[in-house]
Formats: C-alpha cells, structure tokens, sequence
C-alpha cells in the first residue's frame, strides 16, 4: 500500500517523476537535450536507489546488486562503442530489454496469484502480454536491422495465423487473470504465444516502416511498465511507463504520417516496400557527372544554398566538415540552410543529432513542412548521402515503393548536387529519379572526402 510507504521513499518517487518530466521535456529540443538525459538519468537513479529503502522488499541484495553491476558495465561497455550509425540497433535491443523486464514482473505476479486480487491479475496478464510482444517484436526488428533476416511475406495464410495466435492469447490471458491458482503450463503458453504474435508482427514488415515499428515498441513497453507500476504500486514506475507509452505513440504517429503509411496496414498486413533486397542503380553510367571545383563554384556564386542530409551523412561523419562549408559559404554571403526530412538517418532526429553535435546553429535547419514550398526559391541544394527522402517518384510513381510518402521537393530547385559514393540505392532499395532530372549533377565520392574538396575549391576561389 502506497500509505505505509514512509515519507521520505515516496517523496523520492515524487522527485524521481519530476526529473523524468523535465527531462523529457527538455528532450524535445537538441541545444537542451545532453541536460535532458542527464536529468531522466538521475530520477532513474533515485527510484532505483529508493527501493533499497522499501520496507517490504525481502529480497537478495546479493542478487539484485550483482545483477544490476552486471547489467549497467555490460551496458556502459556496449554504449561506448556503438557507432552513431548502429544507434537504432541498439534502441531496438534495449527495448526488448524494457518488455522482457516488464514481462517478468507480470510473469512472478501470475505464478503467484493466490496473493493477488483480480484487478492485480488483469494488469498482470496486460503487462505480460505487452511485455512479451514489445520485447520479441523489438528484438527481431533488431535482428532485422543488423541484417541477419531479411522480409519474408513467407508463408501462406500468415494473417490468419497472426489473428488465431492473438485469439488463443487473448482467451488464454483470460484464463489466467480469473483463476485462483497459478498454472505454470498455462502461463508458459501464455509467453509462448505472445512472443510469436510480436515475431508474427515484425515478419512482414518493409525495411522503410521498421522505424515506425520500432517505435511502437518503445510505446508499448512504456505501457507494459505503466501497468507493472500499478501492480507494484509504485509511483515513479506508473509515471515513467506512461510518459514512455504517450510519447512513444505521438512519435509513431507523426513518423506513420512521414511515411505516409496506416499503422493498421505496417501491422496486420505489412504493406509497403516488397522487398529489402537493393536493386542495383545505373547511376554511375547515366547521371551528369560534375568535379568539386565546378560544384564548390556554383555554390560560392549562389544566393541561396540549401543542404540536405541523409544517411550517407552520418555514415561519412561528414557533418564537422559541413558546418565548416556553410560558415565559409556564410562569409562570402550566400545565404545557407539545412533541410531535414523526419526520416532522413536511421532513427528519429538522427541529422539534428549530427548537426546539433557539429554546432550548427538550430535557426539554420529547416522541417520538410517549413522548406518544401521554398525549393523553386534555392539556387543550389547540396543533397549529402540522402536518397529515399529526395526521391520524386514518391509523388508521381503509383508503383514506386515510396509513393505517397512526402519527400523533400529538392527536384524544383534551379540545381542540384548530389554527393554519393557510387551505384547504391537507398534503404528502400529502389531507383532514385533525382539523379537523371535535368537539374541534378552528381559529385562521386565519400561524403566527408568530397565535402572536404568542395571547402579547398572554394578556398581556392579568393
Ligand atoms: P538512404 O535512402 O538510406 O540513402 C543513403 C544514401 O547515402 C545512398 O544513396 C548511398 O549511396 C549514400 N551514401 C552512403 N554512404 C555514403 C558515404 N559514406 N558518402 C556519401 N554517400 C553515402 O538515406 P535517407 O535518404 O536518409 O533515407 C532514410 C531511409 O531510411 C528512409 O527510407 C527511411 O524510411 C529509412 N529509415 C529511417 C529510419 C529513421 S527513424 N530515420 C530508421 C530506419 C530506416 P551510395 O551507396 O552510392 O554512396
């Protein structure tokens, strides 16, 4: 019962919500996002901490310490070497992470129902179901993004297959939440099943709509915590689970709404790209070809230049370079932007990241929706290691992959240049037609290596 919880544990409950509100809310923008996460950090700390000095926990500090030093060096260890591309592979496992813990709080609940009311049951089985669904869902969206597994629409009838697994799981969950006794077998088929919906869900999902996936996942677990809070009546953990479920669902909102996909259609019947298998481009034979000297001068001459980063960005670490570009572009009195697409990268803000981290000051970047009606007015848009998000067959191509997904219009300005290493597509895999419109002039070569040329050109201007 949260009142005979002394006053000072759940004072610390109290101090640990706040910190995680203020350090969401500072998430939301990238100058005052370090302090963010180092503020969330903390309230996770102190409701951590906190528990040590509940007066019912009769457990094994042994245990629990032993597991939480392993947990947070192995943690540490990973963090440190992860590479800013590998980041969403990582989110995607410490996801799975969050729904299997939460997962195994239910689970300890329903072997133990006889010391539970109904209520505690329901939320169990609702947290063990979630649980188990966020944490087999992420992990093969994990698996999936290291490569190891490529889409499968596979077998037939996997739709049906998917609704008789959620039925039976349901009905089971059912079982569990009204019995009086525990049913270890019932229970593990209960995790058995739930786990399977989660893969059922992740099988068919297209390369292009695993981010969205991903962060519904996110969603979930919060949710699947939330509820864990509420059977442990625990304050902090209702709290941070709800802030994780209501921020994760609007972030799955608006990135479904920037691929222009239903979150129904990437669930059930995994519509979208056929394939995460690349299609091989014609680029290097068929595009005009332009040298950084030719490029670095239809810039330095330009009124207005707007760079566009992509993937192929952070993959060079080109960003220190770009910011570099922009303040001499900046001195000789061009006017520079950057324009971000929400899915450009590999995981939500991956460029402001980048950029924020490269010091590009926050007034310079631009929102698809703030740009896009301002390309016909740029003379030159510098398109770094992007490609999906550029592509113009996503407003004209009914059969392009990418069709109805919003792209930057780079196409409708005077020139582009496009800075890439060679025949590759993009994550979606399929041809990009900015590369043979009149207007676009590719410039060959690792971003960071080419970027860098273009500096030295337009040194070499004065
Ligand atoms: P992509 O479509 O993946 O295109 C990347 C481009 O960068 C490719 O054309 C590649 O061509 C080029 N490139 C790669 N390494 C490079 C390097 N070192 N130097 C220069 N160029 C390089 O990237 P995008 O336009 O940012 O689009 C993002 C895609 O990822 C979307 O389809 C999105 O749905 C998907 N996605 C997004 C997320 C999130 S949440 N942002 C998560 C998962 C998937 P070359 O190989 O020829 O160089």
């Amino acid at each position: 019962m949260i009142s005979t919880v002394p006053v000072a544990l759940q004072l610390a409950w109290f101090v640990s919500t706040v910190l995680f509100v203020i350090g969401l809310r500072r998430l939301s923008s990238p100058t005052r996002a370090r302090t963010g996460i180092w503020c969330a950090g903390l309230g996770m700390l102190l409701a951590i901490a906190s528990m040590f000095f509940h007066p019912e926990l009769k457990a094994n500090y042994f245990l629990i310490l032993s597991a939480m030093s392993l947990g947070g060096l192995l943690s540490l260890l990973h963090a440190r070497q992860v590479e800013m591309t590998s980041m969403p592979q990582m989110i995607a496992l410490y996801n799975s992470l969050g729904g299997a813990a939460a997962a195994g709080i239910a689970m300890l609940v329903l072997l133990h129902v006889a010391d539970y009311g109904p209520l505690v049951k329901a939320l169990a089985v609702l947290s063990g179901l979630i649980g188990c669904i966020a944490f087999a869902g992420s992990f093969f969206a994990y698996l999936r993004l290291r490569g190891h597994f490529s889409r499968r629409d596979g077998f037939a009838k996997r739709q049906v297959a998917y609704l008789a697994n959620g039925a039976l799981v349901l009905l089971l969950g059912l079982i569990l939440a009204t019995s009086a006794t525990a049913h270890p077998v019932l229970l593990f088929l209960f995790v058995a099943l739930a786990v399977t919906f989660g893969l059922l869900m992740t099988l068919p999902t297209s390369a292009a709509d695993m981010p969205v996936l991903i962060s519904l996942y996110n969603a979930l677990t919060g949710l699947a915590v939330a509820f864990d809070g509420l059977v442990l009546e625990n304050p902090a953990m209702m709290v941070a689970g709800t802030i994780v479920f209501a921020a994760g669902s609007l972030l799955t909102r608006l990135m479904a709404r920037a691929v222009n996909r239903r979150l129904s259609e990437i669930m059930y019947s995994g519509f979208g790209i056929t394939a995460d298998g690349l299609e091989s481009s014609q680029a290097r034979d068929h595009v005009n070809k332009i040298d950084a000297r030719d490029a670095a001068v239809d810039m330095a001459f330009a009124g207005r230049v707007v760079i566009v980063p992509g993937y192929g960005m952070a993959t060079a670490q080109a960003q220190h370079k770009l910011r570099e570009l922009t303040q001499l572009l900046d001195e000789r009195g061009v006017q520079t932007g950057f324009a971000i697409h929400p899915v450009a990268g590999r995981m939500p803000g991956h460029m402001n990241v980048l950029l924020a981290e490269a010091g590009v000051p926050y007034e310079k970047i631009q929102d698809l929706s703030d740009i896009n009606s301002d390309f016909s007015q740029v003379d030159v848009v510098l398109v770094v290691g992007a490609n999906d998000i550029v592509n113009p067959s996503a407003r004209s191509d009914n059969d392009s992959p990418l069709f109805g997904m919003p792209v930057l219009d780079v196409d409708k300005a005077k020139r582009v240049i496009v800075l890439k290493r060679g025949d590759g597509t993009g994550y979606a895999g399929v041809e990009n037609t900015l590369l043979f419109a009149p207007v676009t002039r590719v410039l060959f070569g690792d971003a960071r290596e080419t970027v860098q040329d273009l500096i030295m050109a337009i040194k070499g201007l004065d």
